[in-house]
C-alpha cells in the first residue's frame, strides 16, 4: 500500500484527494495539509484522514509517508517541491513545476540528484484515453511523420473574475494555460521549440492588462527539424471549456475533440441543431485525473519512473516562460 500526503485542498486538491480515497486500491491517503483549520475540519468531517497538519514541514516528518502531492497555488510549488525532495519522498506537483525557469531547473537538478524518487508534474491530458490513443497512433505512423501541432485551449468566460489578480503572484493566466498545449506539442512532435512569437491582448477583460496578462493570444513556434506549432489560448469562450488538438502529418491528420461536446445528444429546435459543450476542465478531464494519480502510485509501487521526466517538466515551464516573454517584448524569442 503506497502511503500519501497532500498539501492544498482547493478545487483540484480535493479532486486528487478523493480520487486516491475512492479509486486507488493500492494507495492510502494518510495525511492532509492546509493552512486554514476550517479547511482541514471540513475535509476530515467527510473523510477522517489519519494525520492533519497546518504546517508542511511537520507533515514531511511523518515517516509513514512514501509520497506527497502538492496542489497549492503556483508560487508555492517550487519551495514545497524542494522540501519534499529533501525529505526523500516521491513528489507529484500540479502544473507548472515552478514559476520561473531558474526554479524549474533547480527542481529538475534536485530531483536528478535523487534518482530513486519520482518527480512528476500533473500534465493530465496525456492520460486522457483519447490523447493516449492518439499518441500510440502517431507513434505507429498512422499519419506519417508529424509536421504541425495545433492546440486550442479556451476557458469558459464565466468565473474569469479572480484570474487576473491571482496571476499577480502566480504568473500570467496565459502561462498557466498554455503549459498544457506545450506539453502536448513536445510529447506529440517528439522535439523541442526553437523560435517563438506571441501576439494577443485583452480584448474583453481589460483587468488582465493591469498584470500584463492576456485574455486571448496566438503563439507560433518553430520546433527542431522545422516542425511547426500553433497555439490559441483564450479566456473568453462563451460556449464552455474548449480544448481541441490537431496533429498534421505527412500522410494524414489526427484531431482530438474538434467539437468539445459534452455528450452525444443533439437538440433539434427553433435555434437549429445544438450540442452542448463541456462546462469545465474537471468534466472534460475527470477520467484523466484518476488515471494520472493511479499511474503515479503504480510507478512508486512498481519501482519505475513515469514517462514524464523532471526534464520534461522543466522544459514545459521554460518554453511557456519564453512564450510569455515573446508577448511582452513583441519580438521573436529564441529558446
Ligand atoms: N491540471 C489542470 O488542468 C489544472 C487545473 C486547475 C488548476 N491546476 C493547478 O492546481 C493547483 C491548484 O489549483 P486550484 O484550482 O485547486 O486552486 P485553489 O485556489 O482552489 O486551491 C489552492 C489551495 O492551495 C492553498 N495554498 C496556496 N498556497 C499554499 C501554501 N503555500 N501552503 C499551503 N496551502 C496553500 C490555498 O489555500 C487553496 O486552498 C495550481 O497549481 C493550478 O495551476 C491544474
Amino acid at each position: 500500500m503506497v502511503k500519501l500526503g497532500i498539501i492544498g485542498l482547493g478545487t483540484l486538491g480535493t479532486t486528487h484527494a478523493e480520487n486516491i480515497i475512492y479509486n486507488a486500491p493500492n494507495a492510502e491517503l494518510i495525511a492532509v495539509c492546509a493552512r486554514r483549520q476550517e479547511v482541514l475540519d471540513e475535509f476530515n468531517a467527510k473523510h477522517n484522514i489519519k494525520y492533519s497538519y497546518n504546517n508542511f514541514d511537520e507533515m514531511l516528518k511523518n515517516d509513514e509517508l512514501d509520497a506527497v502531492l502538492i496542489v497549492t497555488s503556483v508560487n508555492s510549488h517550487f519551495p514545497l517541491v524542494m522540501k519534499a525532495i529533501d525529505a526523500d519522498l516521491h513528489v507529484f506537483v500540479e502544473k507548472p513545476l515552478a514559476l520561473t525557469t531558474e526554479e524549474a531547473i533547480s527542481a529538475q537538478e534536485a530531483s536528478e540528484r535523487n534518482p530513486g524518487k519520482i518527480l512528476m508534474t500533473g500534465y493530465m491530458r496525456r492520460f486522457d484515453p483519447s490523447y493516449a490513443e492518439a499518441k500510440q497512433k502517431i507513434d505507429a505512423g498512422l499519419i506519417g511523420k508529424p509536421i504541425m501541432f495545433r492546440g486550442y485551449s479556451l476557458d469558459h468566460d464565466s468565473g474569469v473574475e479572480s484570474a487576473p489578480e491571482r496571476g499577480e503572484n502566480n504568473g500570467a493566466w496565459y502561462s498557466e494555460m498554455i503549459v498544457h498545449d506545450i506539453d502536448l506539442a513536445r510529447w506529440l512532435l517528439g522535439t523541442e521549440a526553437e523560435d517563438i512569437r506571441t501576439i494577443g491582448g485583452c480584448y474583453k477583460h481589460k483587468e488582465f492588462e493591469k498584470y500584463n496578462d492576456i485574455d486571448n493570444a496566438c503563439t507560433l513556434m518553430k520546433f527542431k527539424n522545422n516542425l511547426m506549432a500553433m497555439f490559441y489560448t483564450g479566456r473568453t469562450a462563451p460556449h464552455g471549456s474548449h480544448i481541441e488538438t490537431e496533429i498534421v502529418g505527412t500522410e494524414g491528420i489526427l484531431r482530438i475533440s474538434p467539437v468539445p461536446r459534452k455528450d452525444r445528444i443533439n437538440i433539434y429546435n427553433k435555434d437549429g441543431v445544438l450540442s452542448e459543450c463541456m462546462d469545465d476542465y474537471i468534466s472534460r478531464f475527470g477520467e484523466a485525473f484518476k488515471i494520472e494519480i493511479q499511474e503515479f502510485i503504480n510507478c512508486i509501487e512498481e519501482g519505475r519512473k513515469p514517462e514524464m521526466t523532471a526534464y520534461d517538466s522543466r522544459m514545459v515551464c521554460e518554453t511557456a516562460n519564453k512564450a510569455y516573454e515573446a508577448y511582452v517584448c513583441g519580438e521573436l524569442v529564441k529558446m
